[in-house]
């Protein structure tokens, strides 16, 4: 493909141009600001590809998502999230002998350091459990003599995502905490961490347990979404694993990005308190004098579906199914997505259901309280945070990130006395 072609003060400059797998075009501009003085300027970054990466392909226009090729349907299906662990992080699909090391490293891994108790007791229970992921993560890395960046870190900071997760729901429940089984997955440990019985033997629901498994390979990864870039970002620092994966459940949090599905279920329970009325909130969400918006609408790349979002249709409904749960919630979940869908305001902007839509609804189904809902979405992108992470520092193009800006403030001035301010 030819060199793209930029003209600043009458003056040409070539850059080259690199293409993706998938025929996507990016304009290399890195010798951009040393050739011309200039430097880009994309708030948002909504036109900037920060890296290259082979672990996910996202097709916005055609709602196509896939881990290192293979499609979003098929490892939903046909997959475990040890798997995708695996596929993520490493680069395959393991074999069968690997994929029972990873579960008993895993699940080894998930007996974290007593420590962490004392950090978690310092918490009100009234405590946003986000907060407290990110902090504990944190806190994590101090209990273990390693350099923060090794194949171990990734498996203890995967396995102790899990265990704090649980952790979390136990402490602020007044329960006292249940230690993971080795016998146990990923998805089956979390369910015996968070509902099981101090001493006694796991008793998972196998129907739920796979319904946790499905939702953490639909949250894996997301290419270089908020939380990812936040994680690449921290640690392009050389910061280690934890302290990156902490600012990521930061960014994560967010009500614009994980923290949707959690306004998701609050939107449709106020629907629902308010009599049903979708229309008045199909009005306000389009009111530009309103801060208020659909969560769980709308997203910065897929502009026709969300290929996750309709297999959470599907799933939501079998796991009420299976359950033998009746959710009026899903009812007006469903008649707002179809209102939408045909109101011209959505339609205009190409704003379909994202993940968050669904998923809470099933999360509600499995009894997960409300305000766990993010940290069931950083459960599973825990394993992309790694696997971006760590594609960044082995990049032979490695660089701290350090964006540049257009400076709008004042010129230089002088400081005036105290008593002219
Ligand atoms: N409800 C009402 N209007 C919306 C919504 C929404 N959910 N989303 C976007 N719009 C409108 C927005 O007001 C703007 O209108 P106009 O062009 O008239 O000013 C237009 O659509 C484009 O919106 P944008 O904010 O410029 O789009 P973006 O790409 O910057 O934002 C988004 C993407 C996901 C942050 C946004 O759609 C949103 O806030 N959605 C609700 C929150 C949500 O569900 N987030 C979860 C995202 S999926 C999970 C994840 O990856 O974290």
């Amino acid at each position: 493909m030819s060199d793209a072609k930029l003209t600043i003060n009458g003056k040409d400059y070539e850059f080259p141009v690199v293409e993706g797998t998938e025929g996507e075009v990016g304009i290399d501009v890195a010798r951009l600001r040393g050739e011309t003085g200039a430097v880009s300027l994309d708030p948002g970054y909504g036109n900037t590809g920060s890296c290259q990466s082979a672990i996910t392909y996202i097709d916005g226009e055609n709602g196509v998502l896939r881990y290192r090729g293979y499609p979003i349907e098929d490892l939903a299906e046909k997959t475990t999230f040890e798997e995708i662990i695996s596929l993520l992080v490493w680069g395959e699909l393991p074999d069968e002998e690997r994929l029972e090391e990873l579960r008993t490293t895993l699940a080894e891994y998930a007996v974290i350091d007593e420590g962490i108790k004392d950090v978690l007791s310092g918490f009100p229970r009234t405590a946003h459990p986000m907060a407290m992921l990110s902090a504990c993560m944190s806190a994590l890395e101090s209990y273990y003599d390693t350099s923060g960046s090794s194949d171990e870190d990734v498996l203890r900071v995967i396995a102790g995502m899990n265990t704090l997760a649980a952790y979390i729901y136990r402490y602020k429940q007044g329960l006292p905490y249940v230690y993971p089984s080795k016998d146990l997955n990923y998805a089956e440990n979390f369910l015996h961490m968070m509902y099981g019985t101090p001493g006694e033997d796991p008793d998972v629901n196998e129907v739920i347990a796979e319904a946790i498994d499905k939702l953490l390979i639909l949250h894996a990864d997301h290419e270089q979404n908020c939380s990812a870039s936040t994680t690449r970002m921290v640690g392009s620092a050389k910061a280690t694993l934890y302290a990156s994966v902490a600012a990521g459940v930061g960014a994560l949090s967010g009500p614009l990005h994980g923290g949707a599905n959690q306004r998701v279920l609050e939107m449709l329970q106020s629907i629902q308190d308010d009599g049903g009325d979708l229309e008045k909130y199909i009005d306000l969400a389009k009111d530009k004098s309103s801060e208020f918006r659909l969560m769980g609408f709308g997203h910065r790349v897929y502009k026709n579906f969300d290929p996750r979002a309709k297999i959470l249709k599907t799933s939501a409904d079998d796991v009420l199914a299976d359950l033998g749960k009746d959710d009026p919630l899903l009812d007006i979940a469903r008649d707002l997505e179809q209102v939408a869908l045909e109101d011209e305001f959505f339609v205009k902007r190409r704003l379909y259901p994202n993940v968050d839509f669904y998923s809470g609804i099933i999360y509600r189904a499995l009894e997960v309280p409300t305000e766990m809902f993010t940290v069931m979405f950083a459960l599973g992108r825990i394993s992309g945070w790694v696997a971006q992470w760590k594609e960044m520092l082995d990049d032979p193009a490695f660089r701290i990130h350090r964006p540049r800006q257009i400076y709008i403030g004042e010129g230089e001035r002088e400081i005036p006395p105290i008593s002219e301010r």
